[in-house]
C-alpha cells in the first residue's frame, strides 16, 4: 500500500496519530487525552511518560483501525506543542523532572530581571522573541537552578534538554538520535534564527550548556527510524515542525503575505514573510515559518495563550455547557442590547500585551446576563484577540498584511456563528478549509514528500482546497462600538 504516512500530533491536551493515504486523505486517528498536572498558580506540567505512553499507544491505535502495519507506513512526521521542555538521563533515558508547559508562568521573575538588566532587546534581535515565561530558555534554566546537580551533569553530556520533539525522536529512535528542526528550535529563546544556531552569548546569560542541546535539522530531514520493537518495523522519521507552523504548512501558507490562524487551547497566527526577518514594533514575534532545503522561510507570529481553553472553562468550570460544540449555539441567542467582555488573561495575556501577571476579568454584566450572554462573551473574546493581533500585524508589514485573507483551522473553526463573528470583528474575509486537520496535515507532508511519496511543495499547495468563506457583515459602527469596549476591558485588564 503506497504512500501511506503517518503523523503524530502531540497537542497541549492530548496526543493524537493519524494515518493519511497516498491521496492525502484521513484513514484513521488514535487520540488519548492525558493529565495536565496545575502544581501551584500559574504553574502547568505534563509527566513526559504520559506523553510518550499516549504518543506509542495512538500510533497502535490509528495502524489498527487503518487495518495497515508498521511497514505500510513510508515515513513518520511529527508535530507538537512548542516550547514545553523536558530534561531527561541520557543513559536512562528518563525525565529529571516533570516536562514544563508552554503556558507555565513560573519563570516570570526570572524574565523581570534579565528585562531590568537591559537584555530585552539583545534576545529579541537574535531570536525574535521576547523575555516571556511563555519561551523554552527560562525554564530549563529553572530546572537546571532547581533539580540538584543537575547543571554539572548537562555540562559533561550526561543529561539532555529538548522541546516535546526532540524527546520523542529521542525515545522512538531508541536513543540514537538528539535532533530538534528549525521551527522548534527557534521557540526556544537561545536559538538565532539569522545565523541558524545556537547562540553561545545567550546560552551564556541564562546558564545553558549547550552540551545538552539537539542538532538542528532542516523541516523534512532524515530523524533515524523508529525502534523495530516499537511497532513491528522500522519506520522512517522524515518530518518535524512545530505545531503552528505545521499548520501553516497544512493551510499551504507558502507565500509572502498568506496568513493563518489555528484556534487550538491558544490561537495562534502566523503570517509568512519569506525570506524578511521582519522585525515586529508591536511585540509581535519573528519566527522561522518552516526551513526547507537549508533555505529559511520567515513569519510573523500573534500568540494568544486562551481560546478553546475558553470554551473548556464554560463546559468544565462553569458548567454551563456540555459539549464545547453547543457554545455557539447558546451563544446566537444572547441578548443583543447587552454587552459582555470576557478578557480570558487565565495564564496572563500573550501578544501583543505581554502581560504575565494579568489574570482573568469579565465586564458589562447586569441582572440578565447569564450563560448565553457568557457564551458569546467567550467567543467573541477570540475573535477580539485575533483581531488586536491583525492590526499588529498590519502596522508591523502595511505592504504584506495590508489586504490579507484569512485561513482558519482547529477545534473551534467547525462553529458557524463564531467564525461570521470573526470575519465581522476582523472586517476581513475567513476562509475555513475542507481539510481541517491541517497541523497534522501539514507534518505528514513534510515527511510524505521527503519520503517522496506525496507531491512536491507546489503540487501540495494547489491541493487545498475551500469550503466555506465568510465575509464581514457588520457595520462598520457597531464594529468599532464593541473593539472600543474590548479595548478599555483590556485596559482594565492589564496589571
Ligand atoms: O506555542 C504553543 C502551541 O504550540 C500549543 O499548541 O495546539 O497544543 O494548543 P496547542
Amino acid at each position: 500500500m503506497a504512500g501511506h504516512v503517518l503523523a503524530i500530533d502531540q497537542g497541549t491536551t492530548s496526543s493524537r496519530a493519524i494515518v493519511f493515504d497516498g491521496e492525502m486523505k484521513i484513514v484513521a486517528v488514535g487520540q488519548q487525552e492525558f493529565p495536565q498536572h496545575y502544581p501551584a498558580s500559574g504553574w502547568v506540567e505534563h509527566d513526559p511518560e504520559d506523553i510518550w505512553r499516549t504518543v506509542v499507544a495512538t500510533v497502535k491505535e490509528a495502524l489498527k483501525k487503518a487495518k495497515l502495519t508498521a511497514a505500510d507506513i513510508a515515513a513518520i512526521g511529527i508535530t507538537n506543542q512548542r516550547e514545553t521542555v523536558v530534561i531527561w538521563d541520557k543513559a536512562s533515558g528518563k525525565p529529571i523532572h516533570n516536562a514544563i508547559v508552554w503556558q507555565d508562568r513560573r519563570t516570570a521573575q526570572m524574565c523581570e530581571k534579565l528585562k531590568k538588566k537591559g537584555l530585552e532587546a539583545k534576545f529579541t534581535k537574535k531570536t525574535g522573541l521576547l523575555l516571556d515565561p511563555y519561551f523554552s530558555g527560562t525554564k530549563i534554566a529553572w530546572l537546571l537552578d532547581k533539580v540538584k546537580g543537575s547543571r554539572k551533569r548537562a555540562a559533561k553530556g550526561e543529561l539532555l534538554a529538548g522541546t516535546i520533539d526532540t524527546f520523542l525522536i529521542w525515545r522512538l529512535t531508541g536513543g540514537k538520535l538528539h535532533a530538534t528542526d528549525a521551527t522548534n528550535a527557534s521557540r526556544t529563546l537561545v536559538y538565532n534564527i539569522a545565523s541558524n544556531e545556537w547562540d553561545g552569548e545567550l546560552l551564556k546569560i541564562l546558564d545553558i550548556p549547550a552540551a545538552m542541546l539537539p542538532a538542528v535539522k532542516d523541516c523534512a530531514d532524515d530523524f533515524g527510524v523508529t525502534e523495530k520493537g516499537l511497532f513491528g518495523a522500522e519506520i522512517p522519521i522524515r518530518g518535524v515542525a512545530g505545531d503552528q507552523q505545521a499548520a501553516t504548512i497544512g493551510q499551504a501558507c507558502f507565500k509572502p503575505g498568506m496568513m493563518k490562524s489555528t484556534y487550538g487551547t491558544g490561537c495562534f497566527a502566523l503570517l509568512n514573510t519569506g525570506t524578511d526577518m521582519v522585525r515586529s514594533k508591536n511585540r509581535l514575534l519573528t519566527t522561522i515559518a518552516y526551513r526547507l532545503n537549508g533555505k529559511t522561510t520567515y513569519a510573523l507570529e500573534g500568540s494568544i495563550f486562551i481560546a478553546g481553553a475558553a470554551v473548556q472553562w464554560l463546559r468544565d468550570g462553569l458548567k454551563t455547557i456540555g459539549k464545547a460544540e453547543e457554545t455557539g449555539v447558546l451563544a446566537e441567542r444572547a441578548d443583543p442590547t447587552q454587552q459582555v467582555y470576557l478578557v480570558p488573561a487565565f495564564v496572563g495575556l500573550g501578544a501583543p500585551h505581554w502581560d504575565a501577571n494579568a489574570r482573568g476579568a469579565i465586564f458589562g454584566l447586569t441582572r440578565n446576563s447569564g450563560p448565553a450572554e457568557f457564551a458569546r462573551a467567550v467567543l467573541e473574546s477570540v475573535a477580539f484577540q485575533t483581531r488586536d493581533l491583525l492590526d499588529a500585524m498590519k502596522k508591523d508589514w502595511k505592504s504584506g498584511a495590508a489586504r490579507t485573507v484569512l485561513r482558519v483551522d482547529g477545534g473551534m473553526v467547525a462553529s458557524d456563528w463564531t467564525m461570521q463573528c470573526l470575519a465581522d470583528i476582523l472586517d476581513a474575509p475567513v476562509d475555513r478549509p475542507n481539510i481541517l486537520e491541517t497541523t497534522a496535515l501539514g507534518a505528514a507532508w513534510l515527511a510524505g514528500s521527503k519520503a517522496g511519496v506525496w507531491p512536491k511543495q507546489a503540487e501540495f499547495a494547489k491541493s487545498w482546497a475551500l469550503e466555506r468563506r465568510f465575509e464581514p457583515e457588520m457595520s462598520a459602527a457597531e464594529r468599532k462600538r464593541k473593539v472600543r469596549g474590548w479595548r478599555d476591558a483590556v485596559r482594565r485588564t492589564l496589571s
